[in-house]
């Protein structure tokens, strides 16, 4: 009985062979299962990003757990967003994959004269540069959508002076600025940004590398140096934008208080005088820097030089007057801060919605004081006058900040 023998070998051979080849299918279909759950769940969260939910606090687990019940009903990944930002995508050895920044001085889609509206993150400015990944509050990213939504006429570029990469999918409300046309997130070196400028050779001299306030005090220097160098508006990242600035004046600034001027929200042209009172700021820049002082080349900066423009030290004088000034309109306080910062809490309070509501009625811009209010917990759904206005003026950024704004 010998053929019986090999055959019961041959056969519990093919037998073991079996059991390994499907225990290998079993493993590899478990894979992709996890594989495809990941791809939904990422797909899910960018929808919800976009559809508000109203869901509690920690919204990432919420969305996730979603994302996998959804999972079954539509398997097929849906079309994502057009990404417009420019990008050269490299992957990570960790897998991970970032898009670095273009260059503004690089980039094929330079800056317009005069057809361009600026903001500034300066965190993590240094010398030299490090890979450093782009960091957006969700009201930041309200801000830059804001500017997008009422101009688009306007090319909206953030320029980042420390960050170098982004997340290819970062948190959803810097996700949800894809959605513009005209947003362009760029990234500068200090040193070479300001070359062939006035402030070149002071820039090299260092000084500024080394001030107590570098990040605050690098946004002060470079929100004068864009305005020279490309003319156009600048406004800072705690704003939101409340209807359209492309008929403004081609040089203007906003009054803060009855004796000083701010420079949240300033226009300059690439220009005639515009281009000569960005260069005075620069210049009164260089002369009043003090790296110890946090105000020195701030709001004090622009309201110096107004008041050498319009030879006149009061506020008022340059608002009633405009002619007095070689084309500087300034606005008053009602334009853009019209809740100056001590009461900067009454856009956080439903008790002063009203009031507060009627405060900023003709304003272009509010201007929510961030240095103060960036502590400020708020529920998306408290009827205050910074949710009412980020709901409607940055409808994409305020959904995709969840539960808290
Ligand atoms: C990947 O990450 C490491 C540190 O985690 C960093 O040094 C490297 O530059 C990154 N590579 C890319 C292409 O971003
Ligand atoms: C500035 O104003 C003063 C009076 O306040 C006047 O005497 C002077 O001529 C003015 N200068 C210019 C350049 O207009
Ligand atoms: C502001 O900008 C314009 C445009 O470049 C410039 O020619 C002018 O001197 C300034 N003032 C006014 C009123 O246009
Ligand atoms: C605010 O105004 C609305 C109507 O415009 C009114 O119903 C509401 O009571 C007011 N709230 C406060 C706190 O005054």
């Amino acid at each position: 009985m010998k053929v019986p023998r090999v055959l019961a070998i041959g056969s519990s051979l093919l037998l073991v062979f079996g059991v390994i080849m499907t225990f290998n299918w079993m493993i590899s279909r478990s894979l992709v299962y996890k594989m495809s759950g990941a791809a939904h769940r990422k797909h899910a969260d960018l929808k919800n990003a976009i559809k508000r939910t109203s869901k509690p606090h920690p919204k990432r687990k919420k969305t996730t757990v979603q994302g996998k019940t959804r999972k079954l009903k539509q398997p097929v990944l849906k079309k994502q967003p057009r990404v417009t930002f420019d990008k050269l995508n490299s992957k990570n050895e960790s897998g991970k994959s970032y898009l670095s920044l273009l260059d503004i001085l690089k980039a094929k889609n330079q800056p317009k004269h005069g057809k361009n509206i600026f903001f500034l993150q300066t965190t993590g400015v240094q010398k030299e540069e490090t890979l450093q990944l782009i960091k957006l509050t969700a009201r930041e990213a309200c801000a830059i959508e804001s500017a997008a939504l009422h101009n688009p006429g306007l090319t909206v570029f953030v320029l980042f002076a420390g960050a170098t990469h982004r997340m290819y999918s970062g948190n959803p409300w810097i996700r949800s600025l894809n959605f513009y046309k005209n947003i362009r997130l760029r990234r500068l070196n200090l040193l070479r940004y300001a070359a062939g400028t006035p402030i070149e050779k002071w820039i090299k001299l260092g000084k500024i590398y080394k001030s107590k306030y570098i990040f605050p005090h690098a946004s002060d220097l470079l929100r004068y140096l864009t305005l020279y160098k490309y003319g156009g508006i600048y406004l800072d990242l705690d704003v939101v934008v409340l209807r359209s600035l492309e008929k403004m004046p081609p040089n203007f600034t906003g009054a803060e208080t009855s004796k000083s001027l701010a420079c949240g929200v300033m226009k300059m042209s690439s220009t005639g005088e515009g281009h000569q009172i960005a260069a005075l700021c620069l210049q009164d820049l260089q002369a009043n820097f003090n790296a110890n002082n946090w105000g020195s080349i701030g709001p004090a900066v622009i309201t110096r030089v107004a008041k050498k423009t319009c030879n006149t030290t009061r506020i008022q004088a340059m608002i009633d007057k405009p002619s007095h000034c070689k084309g500087l309109t300034v606005f008053d306080a009602k334009a853009f801060y019209a809740i100056p910062w001590r009461q900067w809490m009454d856009f956080f309070r439903s008790s002063s919605l009203n009031k507060t509501l009627k405060a900023t009625s003709n304003s272009y811009v509010i201007h929510v004081w961030n240095k103060f209010s960036k502590f400020q917990r708020l529920r998306a759904r408290e009827i205050t006058a910074y949710t009412k206005y980020a709901r409607t003026n940055c409808p994409r950024a305020f959904a995709a900040a969840g539960d808290f704004f």
